[in-house]
C-alpha cells in the first residue's frame, strides 16, 4: 500500500492540473467547485466557477441574492437545482460559516457524501475519502472488480486514503482518473500506479457499463419572436424549475396543445434540439410561428442550457443558415 501512495503522490506534484480551486483555502470556493464538478466536466466547471464566484464572492453574497440571480449565474451549467440548494447552505451558514467535518456538511441538501468528503478533506483536512465516478473507475481497474459495490469502494477508497494529506490524495487519484486512467484508450504504460494495477491488461474491462435509466422523451418547444425579444415562460418542474425558456410541452403530439395557448393555428418545424438530464434524453422539435405580440431579451432571464440551444437554432434559421 505504501509504495503505490508513494508512486500516486509523486506523480500527483509531478503533473497535476493547475485548477484555481486548487490555489485557495477559502472553503466556499472549493464548496462552488466541488458542487460544479458533480455533473459538469472540468473544461466547462472552469468558465462558470469563475463566473459564479465574480457574481457572489463570499457566503455571505450568496445568501443574500434573489434566487433569480443566482440562477442566472448558474445559467448553461445545468442541474439548477445545486444552484437552488448552494443559496439555501449559504443562507443557513452565512453568519457561523460552513461547518468544518464531513458530517456537518452532509446534513445539508444537495450535499451527498462525495461532495462532503471533497470539501471536508480538501479545505478542512478531515481524512474522509471522496469516491466520483473517477474514483470509482480508477479503483475497480487496481483492484480489476467489473461490478464494485457502493460498500466495497468506500472501504477501498478508506483503506488507500493517505489519512495525512487526504485533500491531496483525494484529488490525486481524480487527476488519475481524468488523464491517464479514462474511460476510453488509457494510458496504462504512463500511469503512476501501473505495477500495482489489476486490470491493466484489460481495463477497459473495468467497471462494467451500468445499465442506463435514462428515458427517451419527445417534446415541441415554440419559438415566437416579437417585438424586443421572445417569449419566454418561467419553467417548472424539477429539472428547470424557475429558470426561464420558451414555451415548451413534453409528449409527442405536444404542438397543438401548445399553439392553443397562444391562439395560434400553425407553426414551421425549424429543427430538433436534444438534451440529456439525469434521468431522461430529451428530443424537442423547435417550431416557431410569427408573433406580433411582445417578447423580451432572453440575455435577462436565466436561461437553461436547453433554451441557449433552442434559440440558437432559431437564430441560425432566420439567418438561413
Ligand atoms: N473533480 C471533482 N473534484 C475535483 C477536484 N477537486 N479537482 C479535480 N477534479 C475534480
Amino acid at each position: 500500500m505504501i509504495p503505490l501512495r508513494q508512486a500516486l503522490l509523486a506523480w500527483y506534484w509531478a503533473h497535476r492540473r493547475d485548477l484555481p480551486w486548487r490555489s485557495t483555502r477559502d472553503p466556499y470556493r472549493i464548496l462552488i467547485a466541488e458542487v460544479l464538478l458533480q455533473q459538469t466536466r472540468v473544461d466547462q466547471a472552469l468558465r462558470h466557477y469563475a463566473r459564479f464566484l465574480t457574481a457572489f464572492p463570499t457566503l455571505q453574497a450568496l445568501a443574500q441574492a434573489p434566487e433569480e440571480e443566482v440562477l442566472q449565474a448558474w445559467a448553461g451549467a445545468g442541474y439548477y437545482r445545486r444552484a437552488r440548494n448552494l443559496r439555501r447552505l449559504a443562507q443557513h451558514v452565512a453568519e457561523t460559516g460552513l461547518p468544518p467535518t464531513y458530517r456537518g456538511l452532509l446534513a445539508f441538501p444537495g450535499v451527498g457524501p462525495y461532495t462532503a468528503a471533497a470539501v471536508a478533506s480538501i479545505a478542512f483536512g478531515e481524512a474522509v475519502a471522496a469516491v466520483d465516478g473517477n474514483v470509482r473507475r480508477v479503483l475497480a481497474r487496481l483492484f480489476s472488480r467489473e461490478k464494485p459495490t457502493p460498500r466495497w469502494l468506500s472501504e477501498t477508497a478508506e483503506a488507500l486514503l493517505a489519512r495525512d494529506e487526504p485533500g491531496t490524495w483525494n484529488q490525486a487519484l481524480m487527476d488519475l482518473g481524468a488523464t491517464a486512467c479514462t474511460p476510453k484508450a488509457p494510458q496504462c504504460p504512463a500511469c503512476p500506479v501501473n505495477p500495482f494495477c489489476a486490470g491493466k491488461l484489460a481495463p477497459e474491462r473495468y467497471p462494467a457499463p451500468r445499465a442506463r435509466r435514462q428515458r427517451a422523451v419527445e417534446a415541441a418547444a415554440l419559438v415566437l419572436k416579437g417585438q424586443a425579444g421572445y417569449v419566454l415562460e418561467r419553467r417548472d418542474g424539477q429539472a428547470l424549475g424557475g429558470l426561464w425558456g420558451v414555451p415548451m410541452a413534453e409528449g409527442e403530439d405536444a404542438l397543438p396543445a401548445l399553439l392553443a395557448r397562444y391562439g395560434l393555428a400553425e407553426a414551421r418545424l425549424l429543427g430538433t434540439v436534444r438534451h440529456a438530464f439525469t434521468h431522461k434524453r430529451l428530443t424537442v422539435h423547435v417550431h416557431a410561428a410569427p408573433w406580433p405580440g411582445p417578447g423580451e431579451d432572453p440575455e435577462r432571464r436565466p436561461l437553461s442550457r436547453l433554451d441557449q440551444k433552442i434559440l440558437a437554432l432559431a437564430e441560425d434559421a432566420s439567418r438561413g443558415t
